[in-house]
């Protein structure tokens, strides 16, 4: 039987907008099939792998191909405008699907996760006739009863900041079926932001800055080593403003908060991201000073090297804290290696602010980092801004600094070639016999190695740098 979709939807409170229900059957192999399409930062990457938790208690596995998935999850991103327009042509074709899915007689079944759902909420349905439910990040857990109630022909916008921990509503992530055993995972300890950076959406699509209790941390942290995890990276849109309670009512820091998981046996590594400036206290420097497991490696995002522009990005602080701070963190972990975020292009930005920008680059001199042309988003305060950069000079500005910090990379990647560096063997590799390990510095790095060797970290010497990996032998071979 056909589905009929609507191709236009009534402006009318959308979530009782009814499609026609139709007798859909589940495809082939009765399991119910999710495929998951993520966007945007690690944040998305933990909610998607959490709600493909919440669905699994309500039968659904994930797949990899869409062609057998009865749903289609987009977990979006709304920082850059480019990242919101992927979202409605994704959305475009996944209509067309629909259509073909459900001429078969099949359930199929479209839904929208993330930052873009929490920013348009009930204008995707408006615009997009195809979606069945729009969550937010902090409603996801709610997505087996969106799906129930879509299921009967409404179709669900619930974008609200959920009064319940959407945390303790989720199952132990470690009990869910067909998910993959994984040596290296990320956690969530804090969400939000109210540093309201004025080229930024996140505080408005993730609300303010809520950390996790302690208690909660250690427990999932626990169960990720339990289920085979060896390196877990603490999550947050500001990470380093984490704060909660200790067991002595004493209030803690990101810092402590690492003290504690690096006492959990068998936890091998820690990393934290994304941090600001301006949370870098100093009982977190001493933590990079004291703990081996955090490994020596920081996303320290500075976005421009123009006092000026920093101001009125509404960063806080000036070039020359930045590069003290820099230099405090170095001399607590000489083997530090840095990565940034930059913006080229904010509104009033002259040649000479790009060029204090590509000065900052050259002195702190960084091991990666992401740069991006100045995208003016709706409802922020640098969108209102007067004097917004011309597209030619922006792209002219990114070339430049992108060259220059490719450089760096490679500059840094070449700089191991002949070391003996501990690696974290995480997946098979391409080739036979050929395992990807991770380094201390996030690298991706190839080495011959067993399959039953996943997990370990063993010594490697570093042999050749490719564009995107490096190339090892097993250390004392
Ligand atoms: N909380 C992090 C950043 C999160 S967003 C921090 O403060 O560092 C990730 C990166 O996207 C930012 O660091 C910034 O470089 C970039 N970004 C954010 N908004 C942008 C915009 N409007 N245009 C271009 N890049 C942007
Ligand atoms: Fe955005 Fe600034 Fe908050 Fe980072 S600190 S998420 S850039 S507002
Ligand atoms: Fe994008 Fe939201 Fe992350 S806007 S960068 S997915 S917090």
């Amino acid at each position: 039987m056909t589905q009929e979709i609507q191709s236009s939807i009534p402006s009318a409170e959308p979530s009782t907008v009814t499609i026609e229900p139709g007798p859909h059957a589940l495809p082939g192999d009765n399991a119910r099939k999710v495929f998951i399409k993520t966007y945007g930062c690690q944040m998305n990457v933990y909610d998607s792998t959490r709600m493909a938790d919440a669905l699994s208690a309500d039968g659904y596995v994930q797949t990899e191909n869409v062609e057998e998935a009865s749903l289609v999850l987009l977990n979006t991103c709304h920082i850059r405008e480019k990242a919101a327009d992927k979202v409605y042509s994704a959305l475009g074709r996944l209509r067309e699907m629909k259509k073909l899915r459900h001429a078969k007689g099949e359930e199929f079944m479209i839904g929208v996760a993330g930052c873009v759902a929490q920013a348009e909420g009930a204008e995707i349905v408006r615009r997009e006739p195809g979606v069945d439910v729009v969550l937010g990040p902090q409603t996801y857990h709610r997505l087996p009863q969106a799906l129930k109630q879509a299921r009967t022909g409404k179709r669900v916008v619930d974008t609200e900041y959920a009064v319940e921990d959407k945390f303790e509503h989720l199952p132990d992530p470690t009990k869910t079926p067909g998910r993959k055993r994984a040596v290296t995972a990320f956690l969530t300890v804090q969400e939000g932001c109210d540093k309201f950076c004025t080229f930024c959406v996140v505080p408005y699509t993730r609300g303010s800055e809520v950390s996790r209790p302690l208690s909660q941390l250690i427990t999932e942290a626990k169960r990720l080593v339990d289920s085979g995890v060896r390196e877990i990276t603490l999550l947050g849109q500001n990470v380093n403003a984490w704060h909660g309670e200790g067991p002595d009512g004493k209030e803690m820091g990101l810092g402590d908060l690492l003290y504690k998981l690096a006492e959990i046996d068998g936890l091998a590594r820690l990393r934290y991201t994304t941090s600001h400036p301006r949370d870098m206290d100093d009982r977190l420097i001493e933590a990079h000073r004291d703990l081996r497991m955090l490994m020596p490696y920081l996303h320290l995002p500075v976005q421009a090297g123009s006092d000026r522009i920093l101001k009125a990005m509404n960063r806080r602080h000036k070039a020359a804290d930045y590069i003290a701070l820099i230099e405090r963190i170095r001399q607590a972990r000489p083997d530090i290696a840095l990565s940034g975020d930059f913006i080229v292009g904010f509104p009033g930005e002259t040649d000479a602010d790009f060029e204090d920008t590509m000065k900052l680059v050259e002195t702190i001199g960084y091991a990666q980092a992401f740069s991006f042309k100045y995208s003016s988003r709706p409802g922020t305060p640098g969108a209102d801004l007067p004097d917004h950069v011309a597209e030619d000079v922006k792209t002219e500005r990114l070339a430049r600094l992108q060259e220059l910090l490719l450089k760096q990379q490679h500059d840094f990647a070449r700089s191991l070639v002949g070391k003996t560096i501990d690696l974290l063997l995480e997946k098979p590799g391409r080739m036979p016999g050929q395992i990807i390990g991770r380094s201390p510095w996030l690298q991706s790095v190839n080495v011959d190695a067993k399959t039953s060797q996943i997990g370990d970290i063993i010594q490697v010497r570093i042999t050749d740098v490719g564009p995107n990996s490096l190339f090892a032998e097993v250390a004392g071979s």
